[in-house]
Formats: C-alpha cells, sequence, structure tokens
C-alpha cells in the first residue's frame, strides 16, 4: 500500500503518520507538508519522529512540499511521477480554528482544498481508497444531550456553531458526490485530547481549553455535561486499524469514547484540581454568566451584580492576571467551546467497537492526570487568539 497523507504536521496527522510508518503492508508514505523548500519539508517531517524517538526511514517517508490553497495543487500533484504510484489518500489537513476571522480561510482549506485532492484521486491509475478525516461534530448544534448515530450525518438541514464543523460537513457531501461509495472511508473522532501514553502530547490543541478553565476557576458549564474525548494515541490506533482492515462492513465510523467512556467538566477538573493547590476550587455557574464575566473584565459590572458573590474568584483573576483586557481575549476564545460542552453529545462508537479490534478508549478522567503537569506550559491567552 502506498499512502498520501496530509496534515502529517499536525497533532492527530503526526500520530497517524508514525502509526502506519509502523505498519508492514504500507510500502511508501507521500506526505504533503507546507514549506519553503524540499529542505524545509523534510526537516518538518523528521520532527515528527523524533519527538518521540520512532525510527525516520527517508526513503519510505517522503515529503511533498505543496498547499492546500494553491490553485495549481490538482495539476501539480498529477504531474508529479513521484507519487503516482499512490493507491490510498488519507487526507487529515484541515483548518481548526473555531475563530469567525478564519472563515474565509476554512472554506478554501477544508472545502476547496478537499476538492483539489479528490479531483488528484481521479487521476491516479491504481487508486483504492480515499480517508477523510472528518469530524463527529458535523452533526451540528440539533443533537443535545443525545446519542449522535454515524447515520445522523451529514445532513444539509444542520445548524453549525462554527465554520469548521460546517466545512467539514460540507466535505462530506462533496466526496459523497464525487466518488463511488467502495472508494470512501469516512472516519469521524470524536473530540481528540491529550495523550494517554506518559510523554507530552505532540500538540496542546483542545488541552488549551482545559488549560484555561483550570486558570479560571469559576466555569459557566453545566458540569454534568457529556464529553466525547479521546486521547490521541487512541485515535491514532483506531484510525490506522480502520484504514489497514479489510472488508469492513460500513464506509462511515465514529471513533469516539461512546456511552462507556464519556466525560464531564466535573469528572476531568476533579482530578486536575489535586495537581494544582494554588489556586480557588473549581465552581460550575450558570453558562449565562459568560456574559457578566465579560463586564466584568471590561469594568463595567454593576456593583449589585450577582457575579460580585463569587468575589474569591473575580479578587484572584486580578492578582493573577493583573490586566483584565486579557480575561476579555480568553473569554472570547472560550465561548464557542462552552456552546460545545452545552451540547452534551455523545458519539456511538459500536461500529468501531466491533469491526476492528480495538477496547473502549480510556476516559479522560482516568488519563488526563498524565496531561496534567503540562497545563502550565500552555499560553492559554495565545491560544485564545486562535482558538
Ligand atoms: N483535534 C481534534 O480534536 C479533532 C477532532 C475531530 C476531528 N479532527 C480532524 O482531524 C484532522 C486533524 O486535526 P488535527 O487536530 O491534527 O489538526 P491540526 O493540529 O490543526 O493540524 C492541521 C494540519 O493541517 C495542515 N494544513 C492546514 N492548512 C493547510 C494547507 N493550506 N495546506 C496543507 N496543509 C494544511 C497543517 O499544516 P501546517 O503544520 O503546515 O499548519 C497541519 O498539518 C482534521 O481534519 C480535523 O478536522 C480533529
Amino acid at each position: 500500500m502506498n499512502v498520501f497523507l496530509t496534515g502529517a504536521t499536525g497533532f492527530l496527522g503526526g500520530e497517524l503518520l508514525v502509526s502506519l510508518a509502523k505498519e508492514k503492508d504500507v510500502k511508501k508514505i507521500y506526505c504533503l507538508v507546507r514549506a519553503k523548500s524540499e529542505e524545509e519539508g523534510r526537516k518538518r517531517i523528521e520532527k515528527i519522529f523524533n519527538l518521540h524517538k520512532d525510527h525516520y526511514s527517508c526513503d519510505r517517508i517522503i515529503p511533498i512540499v505543496e498547499d492546500l490553497l494553491d490553485d495549481n495543487l490538482t495539476q501539480k500533484l498529477a504531474d508529479n511521477k513521484i507519487i503516482s504510484d499512490t493507491n490510498v489518500i488519507v487526507h487529515s489537513a484541515a483548518n481548526t480554528s473555531f475563530s469567525r476571522i478564519y472563515d474565509t480561510l476554512i472554506e478554501k482549506t477544508n472545502i476547496q482544498g478537499l476538492k483539489k485532492i479528490i479531483d488528484w484521486s481521479k487521476t491516479l491509475k491504481h487508486f483504492d481508497k480515499f480517508t477523510y478525516i472528518g469530524t463527529a461534530t458535523i452533526c451540528g448544534t440539533g443533537f443535545k444531550n443525545k446519542l449522535v448515530y454515524e447515520t445522523d450525518s451529514p445532513n444539509m438541514d444542520s445548524l453549525h456553531f462554527v465554520k469548521y464543523t460546517y466545512s467539514k460537513m460540507m466535505g462530506e457531501f462533496m466526496l459523497n458526490e464525487n466518488l463511488p461509495q467502495e472508494k470512501l472511508l469516512i472516519l469521524r473522532p470524536s473530540i481528540i485530547m491529550g495523550d494517554s501514553r506518559p510523554w507530552v502530547p505532540r500538540s496542546y490543541v483542545i488541552l488549551w481549553t482545559l488549560a484555561s478553565l483550570n486558570l479560571l476557576r469559576l466555569i459557566p458549564v453545566d458540569k454534568d455535561s457529556k464529553l466525547d474525548i479521546i486521547p490521541v494515541d487512541y485515535a491514532s490506533e483506531a484510525i490506522t486499524k480502520l484504514i489497514m482492515a479489510k472488508n469492513l462492513k460500513f464506509n462511515t465510523y465514529h471513533v469516539s469514547s461512546g456511552t462507556e467512556s464519556y466525560t464531564t467538566p466535573f469528572r476531568t477538573t476533579s482530578v486536575i484540581s489535586n495537581y494544582y493547590n494554588d489556586r480557588p476550587d473549581f465552581k460550575f455557574i450558570d453558562r449565562s454568566f459568560v456574559k457578566q464575566m465579560k463586564f466584568w473584565a471590561s469594568g463595567r459590572l454593576a456593583p449589585d451584580n450577582e457575579l460580585n458573590n463569587d468575589k474569591i474568584y473575580l479578587d484572584y483573576w486580578e492578582k493573577t492576571m493583573g490586566d483584565k483586557s486579557k480575561l476579555k481575549i480568553l473569554f472570547a476564545g472560550l465561548e464557542p467551546y462552552f456552546e460545545f460542552i452545552e451540547l452534551s453529545q455523545i458519539f456511538d462508537n459500536s461500529r468501531m467497537l466491533n469491526d476492528i479490534d480495538i477496547k473502549q478508549s480510556p476516559p479522560t478522567h482516568d488519563y488526563v492526570k498524565i496531561c496534567a503537569k503540562y497545563l502550565d506550559n500552555i499560553d492559554v491567552f495565545e491560544g485564545a487568539l486562535d482558538p
């Protein structure tokens, strides 16, 4: 099998690259990577293996320096003889930002960029499978407090908090329109956060949210909301097994914690609090308080406002963060995450558990202790600028 992988420099894509490289049936992996030169592209790929001292074979792992935003990408890939023996595409690259300022870029990357890869796949002589790393959250905001099944999406009537989930949904429609069902494998991870192995995670994506909650301590979400979160090592193990499996029953799978291994804000923060006892206890309040928290950050909170009952937290914020305007940025970055948390969605994982040899994922409140020590390394204010 010769794999063409996009997004290898990302959080999940990096783990996928390392894990696919260990498969003996995988002969070559061509990695689409953004870089200014071939040399820089090779260095970016080598770094992925170096992080956890995995073996890097430069004969098998071949960087292909390109950009999904390039208008001529399809033609350039078609003209590249090196990659013409590709038979499996794994498309993991995406713009995963929740920020509105990137809406246009998200469409260009996640929809138009995907189209270019689909068009190239049609030119391949030995093309076998297009694996699309989607997201379970394409079900949209209509599913609240629900167990979501693979068959619930994609649905054109679904509503979305952010362009990212919309663009990933549109990607699935486009794949269905352009490729035959037997050539499609759509894998939809739920939320990927941290790593359950005893080492630094490849990226702080999503863990940024937990670091922010750990700093704030006063949290405007329902503490018992259900959160379908999996660690990146579990996501990459499941995805690799699904890619390598022969005769799968379906062409769409959730890669998720499901009903057995979900967590809640309360359970996960309870574990974290054991590691940081220099700050006030976690307290959960109604989400409507976000507005008042923003007022406080802009110095406009009325003296008789209910939020003043939690003065201990307001004083703590002032003492630790000094500049209140930083909190305004933090709240703005966190707002879509608060909305997602309260959707309380669980993604059914029975297809995955039945069709490949994998156990349930560890619940976040079990493995998060491994990530706890890294939380203070995360610059939450920088993360809030590009949530
Ligand atoms: N993380 C999660 O919680 C989660 C959950 C469900 C599904 N997913 C899906 O999993 C996939 C991987 O997510 P991730 O967490 O690994 O994301 P990530 O860490 O943000 O990585 C994104 C990857 O896409 C690449 N990319 C972005 N724009 C590109 C462009 N114009 N041309 C070429 N490459 C480009 C990035 O390359 P650079 O390094 O050059 O920027 C990077 O390798 C995505 O499709 C996402 O939708 C993620």
